[in-house]
C-alpha cells in the first residue's frame, strides 16, 4: 500500500493544522479530541465516542468498562490481528475461539453460539479486512444470552450492515486509526464507541488513571489519552474517508473486471453488507508459489494471519489443535493480500493481474 498518496494533496493543510496545535500549547485531550469524539459518533450515527491512544486500548478498556475480567469467557475469532485476543487475555478473561463464516471470513454466529457457556460474558466479532460480521445475528445472539456484544471495527470504518455503519450494533465498538488503516492517523490513535453514556463515562475514567479530575481516583485505569495532533489530523481526514472507501471499492471492482478471478478466489461480500477493502485478500491453495512469483515480478503481497490465534504458542494451554477450526485454518493457509489503496490505478492493477496470471500459468 501507498499510505501517503491518498492525502498528499492535504499535506499543506495538515501541516498548518498541526502548527496551530503547537502554537496553542494544548497537547493532550484538548478541544480537538473532544470535537473528534462528537464528529466520529455523528459519522457512525450512533453512540458515545471516547478517544484513546490506540485500538488495542479501546478493546481492553471497553471490556473493562463492561465489567469483564478474570473467570469470564469472551467468544471471538482466531482469524484477526493479535490485539483482539490479547485484549481479552489482558483482562484476565479467556478468549474462546469459534470458527468463521466462509463467505465474510468473520466470526460465524452459529459457531459462536455453540461456544457459549455459563461463563461467557461477551461475544466479540471482528469486521475482518473491511466487511462487517453478521451484526443482526450477533445483536440477537447477545440479547438472547444476556451477554455483551463488542464489535472490533478496527479495519472497517464506514463499512455498512443493512445500511447501518460499523460500530452501531455493539454495546461497545472499537476503531484503530493506525497509519495503515482506512481511516488513518499519523501515529497511534483509537476510539471506543459506547452504546450508553454510562459505559462511555467508564471508558473515559479508565483512560485517565480511573480519575475524573486527577485528584480523586475511583479505579485502577491506564494512561491512554489521545493527543491533539492526532485528533486534528483525524478531524481533517474524517470527511474524506467515505470517498477513500469508494475508491477502494472501485479498485476491487476493477480487479474483478480485469479477470483476476480466473486465477485466484476473490473476496466475497455477504448480502446486505458493504466491503470497504481495508485489505484485499484473495485465496489460492498455491499461496507460497504465488507470493514468490509476485515478488519476482515486483508486486507486493502479504500474508495476514498465517497462524491463527488458537494455534499460537501463547494460547497452547487452551487446548486447541490443528483441525479445531477448519474454516479459519483454510483461510490462514490460503489468503494473500494484494495491493489495495485509494489511489491504486488501473495500470497498476493490470500489472498485478498479469503477474498473478503468469504465476498461475507457470504452476499449470
Ligand atoms: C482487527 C484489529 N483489532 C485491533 C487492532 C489494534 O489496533 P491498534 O494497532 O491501533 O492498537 C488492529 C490493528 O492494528 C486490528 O486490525
Amino acid at each position: 500500500m501507498d499510505i501517503k498518496a491518498q492525502y498528499e494533496d492535504l499535506l499543506p493543510e495538515i501541516k498548518q493544522l498541526v502548527g496551530d496545535v503547537i502554537d496553542s500549547g494544548r497537547f493532550i485531550l484538548g478541544p480537538n479530541v473532544r470535537a473528534l469524539e462528537v464528529e466520529v459518533a455523528a459519522s457512525v450515527g450512533y453512540g458515545h465516542a471516547v478517544a484513546v491512544a490506540n485500538g488495542t486500548d479501546a478493546l481492553e478498556l471497553g471490556l473493562q468498562a463492561l465489567g469483564i475480567g478474570p473467570g469470564d469467557e469472551v467468544v471471538t475469532t482466531a482469524y484477526t490481528f493479535f490485539a483482539t485476543a490479547e485484549a481479552i487475555a489482558r483482562r484476565g478473561a479467556t478468549p474462546v475461539f469459534a470458527d468463521i463464516d466462509p463467505v465474510s471470513l468473520c466470526l460465524d454466529p452459529d459457531a459462536a453460539e455453540a461456544a457459549i457457556t455459563e461463563r461467557t460474558r461477551a461475544v466479540m466479532p471482528v469486521h475482518i479486512f473491511g466487511q462487517t460480521a453478521d451484526l443482526r445475528a450477533f445483536r440477537e445472539l447477545a440479547d438472547r444470552h444476556g451477554i455483551a456484544l463488542i464489535e472490533d471495527a478496527a479495519q472497517a470504518f464506514g463499512a455498512t450492515f443493512e445500511g447501518y455503519r460499523a460500530g452501531s450494533y455493539g454495546d461497545v465498538a472499537t476503531f484503530s486509526f493506525f497509519p495503515t488503516k482506512n481511516f488513518p492517523a499519523m501515529g497511534d490513535a483509537g476510539m471506543a464507541i459506547a452504546s450508553s453514556e454510562e459505559i462511555a463515562e467508564k471508558v473515559r475514567l479508565l483512560r485517565f488513571h480511573g480519575s475524573r479530575d486527577k485528584r480523586v481516583f475511583e479505579q485502577i485505569g491506564v494512561n491512554s489519552r489521545l493527543d491533539e495532533m492526532q485528533a486534528v489530523i483525524l478531524r481533517r481526514f474524517l470527511p474524506e474517508v467515505d470517498g477513500w472507501n469508494e475508491r477502494r471499492m472501485a479498485a476491487a471492482a476493477r480487479y474483478r473486471e480485469l479477470g483476476l478471478g480466473e486465477h485466484v478466489s476473490l473476496p466475497e461480500v455477504a448480502p446486505g453488507r458493504s466491503h470497504i477493502y481495508h485489505l484485499y485478500v484473495v485465496r489460492t491453495p498455491a499461496r507460497e508459489q504465488l507470493q514468490r512469483r509476485l515478488k519476482e515480478a515486483g508486486v507486493a503481497s502479504a500474508v495476514y494471519y498465517g497462524q491463527p490465534h488458537h494455534l499460537q504458542p501463547v494460547f497452547r494451554q487452551l487446548g486447541y489443535r490443528e483441525g479445531s477450526l477448519p474454516v479459519t485454518e483454510a483461510a490462514s493457509r490460503e489468503g494473500l493480500a494484494l495491493p489495495m489503496f485509494p489511489t491504486l490505478v488501473e495500470e497498476q492493477q493490470r500489472e498485478v493481474v498479469n503477474a498473478v496470471r503468469g504465476a498461475a500459468s507457470a504452476a499449470a
